[in-house]
C-alpha cells in the first residue's frame, strides 16, 4: 500500500468482456498469493451487478488456498437474501461464495440504515482490504455511490436511498472504506460504459473518479468498450 500519494491509474483496454474477466482473474489470483504469503489471508471486496459474474465463475474454477480467502461486498441491494436481484445471490450462483474460508454478505435485508450499521464493524475489522473490485455504472456510479448523493466522510458503510438504479434502497461501502485497500480493480465492459469512461478521463468528479482517486493502493481499470470511445489511446 502506498504511503498516501496517489499513484497514476493503469488504464487497460482489452478486446472483450471475456478478456477482462480472464485478466482480472489472473490479477486477483496473483494478489491473493502475495497477501496469503505476507499475512496468511486475502481480503477481497466483491463488485455487484452483472459485469463480474464471469470473473467469479473463473475464480471459482481456479486453484486457490480458499481457506485463507475472506469475501466482502462493496454494496448490496435492500432485498430479501434469496432475491435474484441480490449481489450475494449472484456471487453464490457462480460457486465462489461457498469456497471462501469467510464470506461476509451485507445484511441489506435489514434496510439501508440498519444494514449499514450492522456491516460497519465487519468492515472496520477487515481494513485495509487486500483488493477492492468495482464496477462502474453508465452515470459514473460505483458500488452504490451515485452522482448527487452525499455521505458523511467519516463513515465506513452508508445507507442509500433513492438510488437511480433499482432498487432504490441499498447499502454501500463509503469512499473511505473502498479506498482503504492495497489494490483496486475497476471493470467496465460494453458500449454503455463508454460515456462514463470518457467523462471520467475528462476529469469529471464522478463517484468512480472520487473512489479511485482516494485509493491508497494501485488502481487498474480494465475496459472492453466496443467503439473504444473512452478516449484511451
Ligand atoms: C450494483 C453494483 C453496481 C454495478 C454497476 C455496474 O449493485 O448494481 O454494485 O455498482 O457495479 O452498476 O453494473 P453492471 O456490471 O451490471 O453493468
Amino acid at each position: 500500500m502506498t504511503t498516501g500519494e496517489q499513484q497514476p491509474i493503469q488504464w487497460r483496454s482489452l478486446a472483450s468482456a471475456g478478456q477482462v474477466a480472464r485478466h482480472a482473474a489472473r490479477m486477483i489470483g496473483e494478489a491473493a498469493g502475495r497477501a496469503i504469503e505476507a499475512r496468511g489471508r486475502f481480503s477481497l471486496v466483491l463488485a455487484g451487478g452483472t459485469t463480474p459474474r464471469e470473473l467469479y465463475r473463473l475464480l471459482a474454477q481456479s486453484d486457490q488456498r480458499w481457506e485463507a480467502w475472506r469475501l466482502y461486498y462493496g454494496d448490496e441491494r435492500c432485498l430479501p437474501p434469496d432475491d435474484p436481484g441480490r449481489n450475494s445471490r449472484m456471487v453464490a450462483g457462480t460457486g465462489l461464495a461457498a469456497l471462501a474460508g469467510e464470506h461476509h454478505p451485507i445484511p441489506a435485508e435489514l434496510g439501508p440504515v440498519a444494514g449499514a450499521a450492522a456491516y460497519a464493524p465487519t468492515v472496520g475489522d477487515a481494513l485495509p482490504f487486500d483488493l477492492v473490485l468495482l464496477g462502474v455504472g453508465e452515470d459514473g456510479h460505483t458500488a452504490s455511490l451515485f452522482p448527487g448523493h452525499h455521505h458523511p466522510a467519516d463513515t465506513l458503510v452508508v445507507p442509500v436511498h433513492d438510488a437511480p438504479k433499482p432498487p432504490p434502497e441499498r447499502v454501500s461501502l463509503s469512499v473511505a472504506a473502498l479506498a482503504a485497500c492495497r489494490r483496486m480493480i475497476v471493470m467496465a465492459t460494453g458500449a454503455g460504459k463508454a460515456e462514463a469512461l470518457r467523462r471520467w478521463r475528462a476529469g469529471e468528479a464522478l463517484p468512480v473518479a472520487e473512489v479511485t482517486a482516494a485509493a491508497r493502493g494501485e488502481v487498474s481499470v480494465l475496459m472492453a468498450v466496443p467503439d473504444d470511445s473512452s478516449g484511451i489511446p
